[in-house]
């Protein structure tokens, strides 16, 4: 068997939590491979709403085995609290989740860093969910972090006190105050909790599913414009958002990935600082964030919006490979007369479809403009019921991208959902 992939292609947000949970059903384990609760991952069902930042979409699936694997980094404190929130539901989570020994531990001094950090930067600032992320994966490539299979040591502890310790020298060059015991005390009972969790060697027990004719659905974070080496750096969070990622993340040969399903908004979110082309700063923007509700899941800042950009989303079809394009929110559009979606841009004076290396102010959008369908589509669940406008809009993407597209979500709801 091969793992299949569902990838966030824009600046995170385009409703990976929603499609997992679909695509659920059809998969035996859901691992995730990066990120960490940075993410906010939000699902919908029977009236109710989740949202989950480290645990994997697939947990409301009583079936399911969901896996924490080696490139995922986390924060024992926001894990405890997304597991009580579980266990009040009657999950069991100890039953359902598997975490790798390799995954990194975010520590209370790592949050202070990324805190510090930001502060000290003023307006060139990442707009960082200051979880502690970057500080994090920068101690796990420096080559000093602490891992969950580190807390079996006897010497767990101590460990920790040394890389706290030099945390707080490092701490020293910002001018910037803080205070982490009360954190730091849930933080040691997070650790505590851990301990009933089974800790696996991630890589061996997906390869023997693999091998026993499981499939596997890996959930990406945060999105490809985000990735720390193809997003719009510096302000990119810290780890590979792509395809490769999930390789990586999850000890997986390139050899045993399968269908890449890339998830795009029908139209761009940013949270966070950093370059935006297409970005509104007028009514229509307001008017998307309002009736798309782009409010943060993790942060609750509120999204930046615009329009949906081609050349992005081309670029990083190509880099992750996507086999199936999925499209969410495009019943955000339902009362809108026009669309617009960029498809080129122009640099000084010249028209591109290239990625360039630095979206700064010469990157103006080309538009292509379509008409709105001004119709509600999210009754609609037959690809053939759905209006001719939007159905114009959706073949023009394809042909543009040459990626089919296979799922189309027309609300926050699991049941609302027109697969072709
Ligand atoms: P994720 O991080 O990619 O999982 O996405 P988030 O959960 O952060 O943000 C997506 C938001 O859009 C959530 O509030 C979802 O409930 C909502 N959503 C997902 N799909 C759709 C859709 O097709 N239509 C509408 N209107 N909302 C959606
Ligand atoms: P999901 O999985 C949207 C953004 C932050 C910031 C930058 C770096 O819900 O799609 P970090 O905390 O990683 O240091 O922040 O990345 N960011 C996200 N934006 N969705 C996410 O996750 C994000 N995770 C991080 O806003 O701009
Ligand atoms: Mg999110």
């Amino acid at each position: 068997m091969k793992t299949d992939i569902v990838l966030g292609l824009q600046w995170g947000d385009e409703g990976k939590g929603k499609i997992v949970d679909v695509l659920t059903p059809h998969y035996d384990i859901v691992a995730r491979f990066q990120g960490g609760p940075n993410a906010g991952h939000s699902l919908e069902f029977d009236d109710m709403k989740f949202v989950l930042h480290t645990v994997p979409s697939g947990i409301f699936h009583s079936s399911i085995k969901n896996i924490i694997g080696n490139g995922v980094v986390i924060d024992p404190v926001i894990l405890q609290e997304e597991l009580d929130q579980l266990r009040k539901l009657g999950i069991d989570p100890a039953d359902r989740i598997l975490i790798s020994k390799k995954a990194h531990l975010i520590l209370p001094t790592h949050r202070i860093i990324d805190a510090a950090s930001e502060a000290s930067k003023g307006k060139t600032k990442i707009g960082s969910t200051l979880k502690g992320i970057g500080p994090t994966y920068m101690d796990k490539t420096g080559r000093n972090g602490l891992r969950v299979g580190d807390i079996l040591a006897d010497n767990f502890i101590e460990r920790y006190e040394a890389l706290k310790n030099k945390h707080i020298i490092f701490l020293r060059q910002f001018d910037y105050e803080y205070n982490i015991e009360e954190y730091e005390a849930t933080w040691l009972k997070g650790i505590e909790d851990l301990r009933k969790f089974q800790f696996i060697d991630s890589e061996y027990v997906i390869n023997q599913y693999l091998d026993d004719n499981k499939r596997i659905l890996a959930e990406g974070a945060q999105g490809s414009l985000l990735d720390i080496d193809f997003g719009t750096y510096p302000y990119v969070t810290s780890s590979n958002t792509i395809c490769a990622g999930a390789c990586i993340g999850l000890g997986l040969a390139p050899t045993r990935i399968g269908e890449v399903y890339g998830v795009y908004k029908a139209y761009c979110t940013r949270v966070g600082s950093g370059p935006f082309p297409t970005e509104l700063n007028d009514n229509e923007g307001e008017e998307l964030r309002r009736i798309g509700r782009e409010f943060g899941a993790t942060t609750r800042r509120p999204r930046r919006t615009g329009w949906l950009d081609l050349v992005a989303l081309k670029y990083t079809v190509t880099i992750s490979g996507v086999t199936q394009l999925i499209m969410t929110k495009s019943d955000v559009f339902d009362t809108f007369d026009t669309i617009k979606v960029c498809v080129a841009y122009s640099i000084k004076g010249k028209e591109t479809t290239m990625f360039p290396f630095e979206l700064n102010d010469d990157v103006i959008p080309v538009y292509k403009e379509f008409k709105g369908w001004k119709k509600e589509i999210s009754k609609l669940r037959k690809y053939d019921e759905l209006p001719a406008e939007l159905k114009d809009y959706i073949k023009f993407i394809e042909d543009y991208i040459g990626v089919p597209l296979k799922i189309i979500s027309v609300s926050p709801n699991r049941d609302e959902t027109i697969i072709r």
